[in-house]
């Protein structure tokens, strides 16, 4: 059975990356779990957002990395989407994770290690797992594939998930390689004849970013794909029939 991923929350309708948008997911959608992206801060705080500027998502501006983890919380998020919201703040891993295990929620956090490599970014985030005992609730992924090697090192058997955005030949050869669970790849790959038997056969799933309309959805799941990441849950859980 296809399973739901909230990307960014439910950021269909609310400002990605808050716990307006992560709390809306539990209310209001029957996903299965909660895509989210992390960076690190000037002093070395795991937080929950997805561009390295502060640009397009806060009243903020500049570079995320070069700003303490007190100045960017009196920042303000999601000024850039019509509504009216309460007001937020870029949320820490740490909020996040208290909220999370309220939840029964699986969470696929994604390391944007791509542009800044923020060493030591894995470590940390695995000794909060491990703090907070959200070890089954908690998969990873990356673009940056050295990142997945780190978790890999650090917890076997956590569940890690390879991001890509290209056409790769022999996918499930290298994503086994890899020690991966899954691969995370854009619509047009999991759409490809061929690639989720492939990972199937490897014992490897296929996750899709980002199907936001429903004929996309219905091909991508007659396609193999095993999960749906997506910034609407509510039309994904009408496609699946939930
Ligand atoms: O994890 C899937 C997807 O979030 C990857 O792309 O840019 O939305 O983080 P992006
Ligand atoms: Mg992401």
């Amino acid at each position: 059975m296809t399973m739901i991923f909230a990307h960014r929350g439910f950021s269909g309708y609310y400002p990605e990356n808050t716990m307006l948008a992560f709390q809306k997911v539990a209310e209001e959608t029957k996903a299965d779990g909660i895509e989210l992206d992390i960076q690190l801060t000037k002093d070395g705080e795991i937080v929950i957002m997805h561009d390295e500027m502060l640009d397009r998502t806060t009243n903020g501006s500049g570079l995320l990395k070069e700003h303490t983890l007190e100045e960017l919380k009196m920042l303000s998020v999601g000024v850039n989407i019509k509504g009216f919201f309460p007001r937020q703040t870029i949320p820490t891993m740490r909020e996040y994770f208290e909220w999370l295990k309220t939840t029964k929620l699986i969470t696929n956090i994604e390391l944007k290690t791509s542009i800044f490599e923020y060493e030591g970014i894995e470590e940390k985030l695995i000794a909060m797992v491990k703090e907070y005992g959200l070890e089954e609730q908690v998969w990873y992924s990356s673009f940056n594939h050295y990142t997945i090697a780190r978790i890999k090192k650090l917890m076997p058997e956590a569940k890690c998930g390879l991001l890509m955005d290209t056409w790769l030949v022999n996918v499930g050869d290298y994503a086994a390689s890899q020690g991966a669970a899954s691969v995370n790849s854009r619509s047009y790959f999991c759409l490809k004849e061929g690639v989720a038997a492939d990972l199937h056969k490897h014992g490897i799933i296929l996750q899709a970013w980002t199907p936001n309309d429903e004929e996309l959805m219905q091909q991508l799941i007659d396609a193999g794909t095993d999960i749906l990441i997506t910034n609407f849950p509510d039309k994904a859980a009408k496609v699946i029939g939930r």
